[in-house]
């Protein structure tokens, strides 16, 4: 096909879906992670973090008995809004009425946390230039001692899911003093190597590296930003009574696993709504490098540029073993992303697994840890569990 004719379709496809009708967007799918708590009963407070390299991040907190702080870390392309969008069945809400004091924090470059002390994200490139490497080493560890510092605490309990969970293990394999400061660590999606991700996830995985040398070239670092052309376009289409079949059914489940009954029509467009939050191209392309190269390992800059940056011409790895903190590890069998022979091998790696568990569901995706329907009942009890055990 050439290009005309591959500008034709998608023009012609986007002409086709803007005059289906749209769907009423739902209020909760315009508001803010503040917004939402209020409305489900509990206030929540914003403070900033300032994490190295001057990034400001916003931390949001469901106070709670203080004795028992949880920091809740998102996934790729997210924010902390995932933890709450389901309302009243989501896990921030549930986590707060079960008196857990709440965090949960965003990383550098989501619509939460696109703020620093002297770089401006729009202006300077620079601003876009972190991956993996300074999510787990700088900002992870800053919410945890900002959290540690506010409660008086010197342990917490960590909640991470899919990219949430690898920066925990950066940090406990970079960073080993955070172990002890770590009660247990609930992994839900772990992710760490993607080394047997599953069509079509897997594809787009080996079709990624020419997509990033596109978007370079164009000096295009930010990812779906919230005030982006490609994020309006995303939603427009997505939003619409069309988007769920054309958005999710054919879209976002090719990639995670599909299970419709999860993600009814009417909270797509919330999803919509909240996800994605943006983040830095360089950070999805840490991601993809770890996956096609097998290996837990810092960014790859390319031989020349890795000797000059680490003395080595291929990136280091880094040591699992050193990742001594309690770890609950959660996996399902129709995540595409984070496969059943991924986690098992990281088990291997982890010294200290107190728990491993497989969804029961063999429908359960690598999104209805988030954002699924019925996740309070088939996941929350068994987090519960977990922290009841392990939160001491
Ligand atoms: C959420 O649940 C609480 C407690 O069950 C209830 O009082 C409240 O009305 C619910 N809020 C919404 C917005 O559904
Ligand atoms: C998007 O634009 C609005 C209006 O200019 C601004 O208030 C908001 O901070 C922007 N958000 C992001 C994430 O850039």
């Amino acid at each position: 096909m050439n290009k005309i004719l591959i500008r034709l379709v998608i023009v012609s496809a986007i002409g086709v879906l803007s005059q289906t009708s749209r769907n009423d967007i739902p209020e909760d799918a315009t508001m803010t992670f503040s917004e939402l708590a209020d409305k489900y009963g509990h206030k929540a407070e914003e403070h900033d973090v300032i994490s190295g390299g001057g990034y400001i991040l916003t931390l949001f907190h469901i106070p709670g008995d203080k004795h028992r702080p949880i920091l809740l870390i998102h996934g790729a392309i997210d924010s902390a809004d995932s933890y709450i969008m389901r309302g009243n069945t989501s896990l921030a809400i549930a986590l707060a009425r079960d008196k857990y004091d709440v965090w949960v924090m965003n990383y550098r470059g989501n619509r939460y946390a696109r703020r620093h002390t002297s770089m401006d994200a729009d202006s300077n490139q620079e601003y876009w230039d972190f991956s993996l490497t300074e999510i787990g080493y700088y900002d992870v560890p800053a919410n945890i001692d900002y959290v540690l510092k506010k409660t008086g605490e010197d342990k917490l309990s960590v909640i991470g899911y899919s990219e949430g969970t690898t920066s925990m293990y950066l940090l406990g394999a970079t960073r080993p003093e955070y172990n002890d400061k770590v009660k247990i660590f609930i992994s839900l999606a772990p992710v760490c190597t993607l080394k047997n991700t599953k069509p079509l996830a897997s594809i787009v995985i080996q079709l990624a590296p020419l997509l990033n040398v596109a978007l370079e070239m164009i000096n295009s670092n930010e990812l779906m930003g919230q005030n982006s052309t490609l994020r309006a376009l995303f939603t427009d289409v997505c939003s619409r009574k069309a988007g769920y079949e054309v958005c999710l059914i054919n879209g976002l489940f090719l990639l995670t696993g599909a299970d419709a009954k999860e993600i009814e029509p009417e909270f797509f467009p919330v999803v919509v709504g909240h996800f994605p939050a943006g983040t830095s191209r360089k950070n999805i392309n840490h991601l993809v490098q770890i996956s096609l190269s097998g290996k837990f390992r810092d960014y790859d800059y390319g031989m020349m540029k890795n000797m000059e940056k680490y003395r080595r011409f291929t990136p280091p790895e880094y040591d699992l073993s050193k990742v001594t903190m309690k770890v609950a590890l959660i996996a399902a069998k129709n995540d595409k992303l984070s496969t059943i022979k991924d986690v098992e091998w990281l088990r291997e790696q982890l010294p200290n697994v107190v728990d491993y568990t497989v969804m029961k569901s063999n429908v359960f995706n690598h999104v209805d840890y988030i954002w699924g329907r019925t996740a309070h009942k088939t996941l929350f009890p068994h987090i519960f569990r977990l922290l009841n055990k392990y939160n001491k």
